[in-house]
């Protein structure tokens, strides 16, 4: 391998095919006379343009039907020629130097053209070169050198992550994956689990409870998530009355009055709110639409007058002490509902944060433009990530989350994408170039994950995700089975 040119942060290097060079490698070159090496990864492997090679292969091609006799190449070039039309060109992008074997972002040196030797740095060493006492790893898969892959724990604390890719590449199976991680590290986790995806965490895939059975504690609200209206904050309230059910301003402050008048008697239950309003003297659009949002939260079935039915975060929180996560199955919750409970459990949250009561809660919410309403984007990135909420974002559809989030993600887990406009939206994460991640992202297997950010420290690496023996539950389910299409005969002929 050769070095050929320098443009920006790209470095152009000639290479041939038995080099056996792909993209995601990294290369390091290293400079004899200077103690250091610039460290670079092939995003693109494209063929050398040398002058005159198009007249070459034109001249071949025609030359191939119609001539008939023996090649005669006495000075033997032909092979030379050959080993020329195959030469690749290298696109590299600079990530960084080796000084004294350790690896450092300054990157103002050029190593010399002539006697630089450039040779293949495997993602392990670097891997061993990057870490810095891996001491809470989470294993995620393997390399292209089959050794294990592990991130730190560590790395996701206090940060902002996204997992993206096209559909069924593998994203909740990942993010299920590091939710396991962070329980066994002791963390508490939370899941906005849209299509009761994670419900079955505790279980191995044979159907028998596995070590994180006691761990993994699924809310179904309606079921065995049933709140009362007395341990509910009137912020939290006014938050679902306008955000989740629209409620205008005029009821909002009408609304207001009676939730203090209640409180004042001691009466905050679902049965006393519907005869205050139905008693409360005021407008009667204002009472029309403070019923109409009541009964909403009536048919949610989330909220109970029945001391016994209601239970309260303090007390999950409390059995997640240890390591847990709890899982709010989302599934089959109307968008209406669905937006009450996140609203709630988002609110109390931050409460219970706000008081000291939990230390810190590692959030993934899957799809969350579906239920997430649009101030809280901001405020997960700013208030809450203060408050010790640190969010990951899981999703298929990349422009669904805005584009300040991807500019402040810390980690990005990169699954294949096809698209030209979901790349592009991806490619703004301010944490790397925008041309590897069109490049790489584009071509990567199933079940491979690019990954990008602090948990690499900032060296993207190409990742095969390991399978688990958890029941994932991530697949679709399918009308046409092996076996009914082994046994149907096509009857129109
Ligand atoms: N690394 C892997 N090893 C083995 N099986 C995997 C791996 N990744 C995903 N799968 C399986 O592939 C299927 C689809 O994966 P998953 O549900 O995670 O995809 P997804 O990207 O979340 O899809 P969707 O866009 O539909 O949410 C699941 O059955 C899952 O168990
Ligand atoms: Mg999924």
């Amino acid at each position: 391998m050769r070095l050929y040119k320098k443009e920006g942060n790209t470095l152009q290097i000639l290479s041939f095919p038995n080099d056996n060079i792909e993209k995601g490698d990294y290369l390091i070159i290293e400079d004899s006379r200077v103690n250091k090496k610039l460290i670079t990864q092939v995003i693109d492997v494209q063929f050398a343009n040398v002058p005159g090679l198009l007249e070459e292969l034109l001249r071949d091609s025609t030359t191939e039907d119609c001539v008939y006799g023996e090649d005669f190449d006495p000075l033997k070039v032909s092979s030379h020629i050959n080993h020329i039309q195959d030469a690749w060109m290298l696109l590299c992008k600079i990530r960084g130097t080796l000084e004294n074997e350790k690896p450092s972002v300054n990157v103002s040196w050029l190593p010399s053209r002539s006697k630089s030797g450039i040779e293949r740095f495997s993602i392990t060493s670097l891997l061993a070169q990057i870490d810095n006492g891996r001491n809470l790893p989470i294993h995620i898969g393997e390399t292209k050198e089959k050794s294990p892959f592990t991130i730190n724990a560590h790395d996701l604390d206090g940060t902002l992550n996204i997992v993206t890719g096209k559909k069924g590449t593998g994203k909740s199976h990942l993010s299920k994956l590091l939710v396991l991680g962070l329980i066994d590290y002791g963390a508490t986790v939370i899941v906005l689990d849209l299509n009761g995806e994670y419900t079955n965490l505790g279980f191995s895939q044979n159907g028998e409870k596995n070590v994180y059975h006691d761990k993994v504690h699924v809310l179904t609200p309606g079921a065995n998530l049933k709140v009362s209206l007395a341990q509910l904050d009137l912020r939290v309230m006014l938050n679902i009355l306008v955000h989740a059910l629209h409620l205008p301003g005029a009821s909002t402050r009408e609304f207001r009055r009676i939730w203090q008048f209640l409180n004042q008697r001691r009466a905050s239950t679902l049965r006393e709110l519907g005869e205050a309003i139905k008693s409360w003297k005021c407008n009667q659009h204002v009472r029309d639409a403070l019923f109409s949002r009541y009964n909403s939260l009536l048919n949610s079935g989330f909220f109970t007058d029945i001391a016994t039915e209601a239970v309260t975060f303090e007390e999950f929180f409390g059995e997640t002490r240890k390591g847990g996560a709890l899982i709010l199955n989302l599934q089959d919750v109307s968008s209406v509902d669905r937006q009450i409970v996140v609203e709630y459990t988002l609110g109390k949250l931050v409460e219970l944060l706000g008081q000291w009561k939990i230390r810190a809660v590692f959030l993934f919410a899957e799809e969350a433009h579906l239920y997430l309403r649009e101030t809280y984007w901001d405020d997960i990135v700013t208030r809450m990530r203060h408050f010790g909420v640190f969010t990951t974002f899981v999703t298929n559809q990349p422009d669904t989350i805005r584009e300040n989030i991807y500019r402040q993600a810390d980690n990005i887990f990169l699954l294949n994408f096809t698209n030209e406009r979901d790349l592009e939206t991806v490619s703004r994460a301010a944490r790397v170039d925008s041309e590897t991640v069109k490049s790489i992202a584009h071509d990567l297997p199933h079940h491979h994950c690019l990954v990008l950010g602090k948990t690499v420290k900032d060296f993207p690496m190409v990742v095969k995700v390991r399978a688990y023996d958890v029941q994932t539950m991530g697949q679709t389910r399918l009308f046409f089975t092996s076996r009914d299409y082994a046994r149907a005969e096509p009857q129109l002929r």
